[in-house]
């Protein structure tokens, strides 16, 4: 097995091992169909995981140049976030996900690695423990029909983010979680795929109160990544994202289990856990003070 670079002409042959990957373990460790049969989806993780970090992804070859496994990573001003890890199901367990891990752990030169990963999969935890990696923060994904009358109610104070706003958005998660990410957000703005919608909440002098990223990406529409100083805020930008985008369709969000104002409303819209998470960091971990949405896309830990 050899550790290289994504080149341009594998990313089919990546979108493949990716939902292979995930179909599998999911079908034959917990008996569902989450990832569907259909490959093509994974193609715009791909592409917006090269868009956004070009060349930061880590294949593992087999000695006949054939994918057996992928990292991607995220180098940010203060940590290198990780993921998605997709193993090919032919060789779960024979330290591929290993090598690729101590590969970015490499190439993460001394910096925090964060990750998001899930809380129901032993491989994964198991494999991320064993390197060091300490789980900071329970959380849940969710799912949720969103009423096609939206939710009365919705923010006035919520405004899209222009570029004007990035910096004071980058300072903020600083400021409140001790991580910096500021070129995940002019990305968001600039939207050129139009998938993306990055919103703001102001306080009345001016500063921020939060911000909330969603995407609209098969084969989900996410809510996050988001920040805010309080849960009310953090509803006020939710509800707002929901009702302005979403209207009748399904959108998947992840909550710190710890935020119980947050978990019941969405209980109470009738959203439905899909999945426990971990937020871990294999590092120095500043605390964070904020109600904090990670999410998958992009890997946001
Ligand atoms: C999760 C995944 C990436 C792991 O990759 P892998 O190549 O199978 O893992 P490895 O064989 O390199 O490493 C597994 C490690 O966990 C250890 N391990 C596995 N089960 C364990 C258990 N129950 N308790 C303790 N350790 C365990 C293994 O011993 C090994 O550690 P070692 O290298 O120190 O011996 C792979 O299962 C996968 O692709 N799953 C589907 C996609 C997915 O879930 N991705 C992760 C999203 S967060």
């Amino acid at each position: 097995m050899k550790l290289e670079r994504l080149q341009p002409h594998q990313r089919d042959e990546l979108a493949k091992l990716i939902h292979t990957s995930l179909d599998v373990w999911h079908r034959t460790r917990l008996n569902t169909d989450r990832f569907g049969n259909e490959w093509e989806p994974f193609r715009l993780t791909v592409e917006v995981y090269e868009a956004l970090d070009p060349g930061c992804c880590v294949v593992a070859m087999d000695d006949s140049g054939a994918l057996v496994g992928s990292a991607f990573f995220h180098p940010r001003e203060t940590h290198v976030g990780v993921g998605v890890v997709s193993v090919h199901p032919t060789v779960f367990g024979r330290g591929v996900g290993r090598a690729l891990m101590e590969e970015i752990i490499r190439l993460a030169a001394g910096k925090p690695l964060r990750l998001v990963s899930s809380a129901m999969n032993l491989d994964s935890f198991s494999l991320y423990t064993r390197l060091g990696f300490v789980p900071q923060l329970m959380l849940q994904s969710m799912t949720l029909q969103v009423p096609t009358a939206g939710f009365p109610g919705a923010s006035t104070r919520m405004r899209p983010a222009t570029m004007a706003d990035v910096a004071a958005i980058a300072d903020f998660e600083f400021r409140l979680n001790g991580i910096r990410k500021e070129q995940d957000y002019p990305f968001f703005v600039e939207n050129q795929s139009g998938r993306w919608r990055l919103a703001v909440i102001e306080k009345p002098d001016g500063s921020l109160a939060g911000f909330l990223a969603a995407s609209a990406l098969p084969p989900d529409n996410l809510l996050g990544q988001g920040v805010a100083e309080d849960e009310a805020t953090m509803l006020e930008l939710m509800r707002g994202m929901l009702d302005q985008h979403f209207r009748g369709q399904s959108v998947a969000f992840i909550l710190p289990s710890r935020c119980s104002s947050l978990v019941q409303q969405a209980y109470a819209w009738g959203a439905r856990n899909r999945e426990t998470n971990l937020l871990s960091v294999l590092g120095d971990a500043p605390p964070m003070r904020a109600i904090t949405l990670p999410t998958f896309l992009p890997e946001s830990g």
